[in-house]
């Protein structure tokens, strides 16, 4: 390849990488703590510019002016030049105590208490979805954390089983969830949206899979979602196929790990007591549509490998799978 298009190759990867969206970009921010990180960053960003460019153009000045050129003498070495020494150990020193202050103060600002009138969810991790309880409303959900806009919301997360890592990159820091551990993480998001984030610490074959969604509602959008589940699961309607679902439902290994309200108490996989409410399945990879469900019920490892959700033995006939996904699709 001639060495231009070669140029040409990189320059285009180079600018395919400014296209977008970036929807976990942290660069947005949504939230009060997402903010001061955006500003700790933006500010060190310029110091180490400064940095770079006086470092970059001493080493170009230098390498132009003292090259090796035909007949001349090599240059004279400085020794023990005490200004100049005293000059690059301040210089350094005064630059990181810049980066420092901002820094530590930044710290305390996102790892403080959440006012007591902080919304409080309970995040647990699990290989690989979230759980979300609100203790003070008494209601679960699973991979889409609704908050309200403009109200402080503390999370406290841990693990069911191994450590995973909580990131909304626009709304807050990453934070582990350990088994036997509580971390916190508190913010008031300020933007009603959808915004991603995912598991953000390596924990086995779909930690990539391991999305989830931040649902950033108005304060009367969030009291309406949170009424809608706080009550039962609709019961379908009799003769419909979503009656004959919530019978398969009934009867198959589904109510060992799945919570229905008022139908099943199982709690090892996500509560479904209103999954119809939810925009996706499993944990943020698909849309919550009736293709996807049903590839999902008949084969949940194909779809996201290690998945605890096993092919069931023996397999579900075609129409018990159509009819459990009208029986899901209908728990809105
Ligand atoms: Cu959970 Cu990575």
């Amino acid at each position: 390849m001639p060495r231009y298009r070669l140029w040409l190759l990189t320059v285009a990867l180079w600018v395919a990488g400014c296209g977008g969206p970036f929807p976990q970009t942290t660069l947005e921010p949504r939230s009060d703590f997402g903010s001061v990180i955006d500003q700790l960053f933006t500010g060190i960003f310029w110091w180490a510019a400064g940095v770079f460019l006086v470092v970059e153009t001493l080493l170009v000045i230098t390498l132009i002016r003292f090259r090796h050129r035909e007949g001349r003498p090599a240059p004279k070495p400085t020794h023990g030049h005490t200004l100049m020494e005293i000059a690059w150990t301040l210089a350094p020193a005064a630059i990181l105590v810049f980066v420092a202050v901002p820094t530590v103060r930044t710290i305390f600002a996102t790892a403080g208490e959440a006012p007591a009138d902080a919304l409080k969810v309970d995040v647990i991790g699990h290989q690989w979805w979230w759980e979300f309880r609100y203790r003070e409303l008494g209601l679960v959900t699973a991979n889409e954390l609704h908050v309200p806009l403009g109200r402080a919301v503390q999370l406290s997360i841990t693990s069911a089983d191994v450590i995973h890592a909580f990131w909304a990159p626009p709304l807050g820091g990453k934070r582990d969830a350990i088994p036997g551990h509580v971390n916190r993480i508190a913010f008031r998001a300020d933007r009603v949206g959808v915004y991603d984030g995912q598991c953000a610490e390596f924990c086995g074959a779909s930690h990539a899979n391991m999305r989830l969604r931040v649902v950033v509602d108005s304060d009367s959008g969030f009291g309406r979602w949170a009424t809608v589940q706080l009550a039962g699961p609709a019961a379908p309607a009799a003769g419909t196929l979503a009656e004959r679902g919530k019978a398969v439902f009934a009867r198959s290994a589904c109510i060992g790990c799945h919570t229905i309200q008022g139908v099943s108490p199982g709690v090892i996989g996500p509560n479904l007591t209103h999954v119809g409410s939810r925009a996706t399945i499993a944990s943020g990879l698909f849309p919550n549509d009736s293709a996807h469900l049903a590839s999902w019920i008949a084969d949940a490892p194909a779809l996201k490998p290690g998945s605890l959700m096993t092919r069931m033995k023996p397999p579900l006939k075609d129409d018990d799978i159509a009819a459990l996904v009208a029986y899901l699709a209908s728990l809105k």
